[in-house]
């Protein structure tokens, strides 16, 4: 079947890069997104459910997209969240963000997903940009979708680089539940439709000053103003808790990338995406110092249809002119009001990129 646009479903945890991921698939003419669970992970659920929300408000499409609650803990391990890097509520940074219109949806997220998966008629790519508790609790109970589902798109792990547990091993989104994650990895029915975007990939795409004054523009709305102000924001906290001097890295939104290539929607020659396909196993002891790392059992040297699809490079300059584009396309249909009739004094663009 020939499609012209991906169905997704997006599980997040807002964080400021997951609001770059919510922003692309949004608005992008690629994808249609059928719905949205927000999940423990960088923040409380409470707080990420709150912040997907209140994205959605301020991109106009409250009404259009729906946000549900995803899962609200690791399936073994205590919830730890990550406010050195987020803030206490996981958008911390500015005062932009609108509070949440509609009534908040009481479905369960898994019937909701259920509910997609089946009309998407065996096309729709779950997308994960936190935990993977969601996925894996959603797959271990409703074990007929695994079957329907053409691929799981990943933000997670890391091979040469980590940047949490003792040893500086692991990467946040699989160390949070490395039993969820195992789960995935180990079934052999779902390793293969995995595509994992790992810190390697997510490294190269750095916000620097030049993106983050791409992002504000000369004349910036609200929504410039807003986005401006949490990259400004991931800056700070990657600077001082990873070190990062030149901009942050900006993880999530690349997990939709490669699925342009993957659907044949766009050309290998412009997504550039290179990957290799492993057999993996996730430690999980908790006593260990290398908790939530990522081993390599096995390597397909064909990279045929067999493991996990592991990203190491796509076209950086590219990604970054989707995000330009999406933010042009958002700020069409956003309903954050407009200071100045949209535009900002030249002192006060000065003001905010001073800060
Ligand atoms: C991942 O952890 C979270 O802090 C980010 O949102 C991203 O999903 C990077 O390790
Ligand atoms: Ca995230």
């Amino acid at each position: 079947m020939t499609i012209t646009k991906i169905p997704i479903w997006l599980d997040c945890d807002p964080g400021h890069d997951d609001a770059v991921a919510l922003l692309l698939g949004c608005f992008h003419p690629a994808f249609k997104i059928y719905g949205i669970s927000a999940c423990y992970g960088n923040s409380s659920p409470e707080h990420t459910h709150y912040n997907a929300r209140s994205l959605l408000t301020a991109f106009g499409k409250a009404n259009d997209i729906p946000v549900y609650l995803g899962a609200q803990k690791p399936w073994v391990r205590k919830p730890i969240y990550a406010p050195d890097i987020h803030g206490d509520t996981g958008l911390d940074g500015t005062d932009l963000l609108p509070k949440p219109v509609g009534e908040i949806n009481e479905k369960s997220y898994i019937e909701a997903v259920e509910e997609a998966v089946e009309d998407a008629d065996g096309e729709i790519t779950f997308i994960s940009t936190g935990a993977l508790t969601s996925i894996a609790t959603i797959l271990r109970e409703r074990q007929h979708l695994k079957s329907k589902i053409k691929y799981i798109s990943i933000m997670g792990g890391g091979f040469s680089v980590g940047n949490i547990n003792n040893n500086k091993s692991a990467e946040f989104n699989i160390w949070v539940d490395p039993h969820a994650a195992n789960f995935l990895f180990s079934d052999r029915e779902i390793k293969d439709k995995c595509v994992l975007t790992p810190l390697d990939l997510t490294h190269k795409a750095i916000a620097t000053n030049t993106v983050m004054e791409t992002i504000l523009g000369s004349n910036p709305s609200n929504l410039r103003r807003m986005y401006y102000e949490l990259f400004q924001f991931f800056s700070n906290s990657y600077k001082n808790a990873q070190g990062f001097e030149k901009g942050p890295p900006v993880h999530d939104p690349i997990t939709l990338i490669p699925l342009l290539e993957l659907y044949g929607l766009e050309s290998p020659s412009n997504i550039k995406y290179s990957y290799k396909r492993y057999d993996l196993d996730v430690i999980y002891d908790e006593k260990s110092d290398d908790l939530g790392k990522l081993i390599i059992s096995h390597e397909y040297p064909d990279c045929g249809c067999t493991g996990v699809m592991v990203g190491f490079d796509l076209n950086i300059e590219y990604f970054w002119e989707q995000i330009y584009f999406v933010l042009n396309e958002a700020e069409k249909s956003s309903t954050i009001e407009l200071i100045d009739s949209g535009k900002l004094s030249t002192s006060k663009i000065d003001e905010l990129k001073n800060n």
